[in-house]
């Protein structure tokens, strides 16, 4: 029986909390958030032992085996370097930081302390998106698309140092996805992009972009808030290997399958009984990792969320300089 602590109890953590009171293996114990009415309105919704306005109660708490961290990005990396040097593993909402340095932080010290980390990124467990990487293991053509109506210039994740804006917010999603259906290293990128929604801001909002994968794989992503597409929805991926092509579309809900090595080619719907866009899924496999010591086997690890903030960075650089970029 795995113990949780939640760090940031808005939005994403109660689904997540949503999730976990229906769920074998966990047992809630401890909410913190810098406004005690939100903890506290956790602990009496979900059930628990304490609430608290500091995170560091919980970490100092040996009751508790991990954390979750669903806070502003921007205290990610402090909020992830002190859970790893109390001992917690930590499932860790993505951006799993906002920087590159920040990231190596997270790394280097959730490895000397030998915790575990998994970063939030729930489209890898959609079903459709496991039914794709099944159908073509090994695509060498990748498409990926996150478009939304544009964010209010109020809302946190718009802003520089909170949030990051959409492609680092959001995009990270969308890199980190594309690499998980590559099933291969990306080692250069190149976009075109600027700030076609949010003037005055220090980062690109809207880019369309291109990553070159170690084994030779190509992808183009398209990323930012300049309006909803209705024919696609929010979320877009494609993939195609010698044979076969995945569409995947309506928020991941549905996919058409098709080509000359397909036998059973036409659409497919995501199952009823699982959460199309993997959140359930994703919980389930931290705690269950976590209770049985096994490996998770969907799950971005520390490395991945760390790939997917470096790719980020490198498009906006690749916008900033009009020069391919290389991935160290
Ligand atoms: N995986 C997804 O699909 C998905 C979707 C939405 C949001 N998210 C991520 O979830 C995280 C939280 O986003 P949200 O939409 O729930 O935001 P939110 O504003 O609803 O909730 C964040 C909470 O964190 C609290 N907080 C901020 N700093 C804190 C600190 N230092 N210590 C304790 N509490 C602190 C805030 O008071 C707030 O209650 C972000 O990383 C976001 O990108 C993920």
């Amino acid at each position: 029986m795995i113990t949780l602590g939640v760090i940031g109890c808005g939005n994403m953590a109660r689904n997540h909390m949503r999730n976990a009171v229906v769920m074998d293996g966990v047992r809630l114990h401890g909410y913190a958030d810098v406004f005690p009415d939100a903890a506290t309105g956790f602990l009496n919704e979900f059930g628990g032992a304490y609430a608290t306005a500091d995170p560091n109660d919980l970490l100092a708490d040996d009751a508790i085996d991990a954390v979750l961290v669903s806070t502003h990005h921007d205290t990610h990396v402090t909020l992830g370097v002190a859970a790893a040097q109390a001992g917690k593993h930590i499932l860790m909402e993505k951006p799993m930081s906002m920087t590159v340095p920040q990231c190596d932080a997270v790394v280097a010290a959730v490895e000397k302390a030998g915790v575990r980390l998994m970063t939030g990124f729930k489209l890898r467990f959609a079903p459709l998106i496991q039914e794709a990487k099944r159908l073509a293991p090994e695509p060498f053509l990748l498409v990926g698309q996150m478009m939304c109506n544009r964010w209010p210039d109020t809302l946190w994740a718009v802003d520089p140092v909170k949030g990051g804006g959409n492609i680092l917010s959001q995009g990270c999603h969308t890199f980190d996805l594309i690499c998980y259906l590559a099933g291969s290293k990306p080692v250069e990128v190149f976009a075109v992009g600027g700030n076609y929604t949010h003037e005055n801001k220090t980062y690109p909002d809207n880019m369309a972009g291109l990553i070159r994968f170690a084994n030779g794989a190509a992808a183009s992503v398209v990323q930012g808030d300049a309006a909803d597409s209705t024919s696609v929805s929010k979320f877009f991926f494609e993939v195609f290997d010698n044979g076969t092509s995945v569409q995947l579309y309506d928020r991941l809900h549905r996919a058409t399958v098709s080509g000359a090595s397909v036998a059973d080619p036409g659409e497919r719907h995501a199952p009823a009984d699982a959460d199309p866009e993997g959140l359930q899924q994703e919980l389930t496999e931290f705690i269950h990792g976590l209770n049985t010591g096994a490996p998770w086997a969907i799950g971005a690890d520390h490395h991945a969320g760390r790939r997917a903030t470096a790719l980020a960075h490198a498009f906006f650089a690749a916008i900033a300089t009009g020069n391919p970029q290389r991935l160290t």
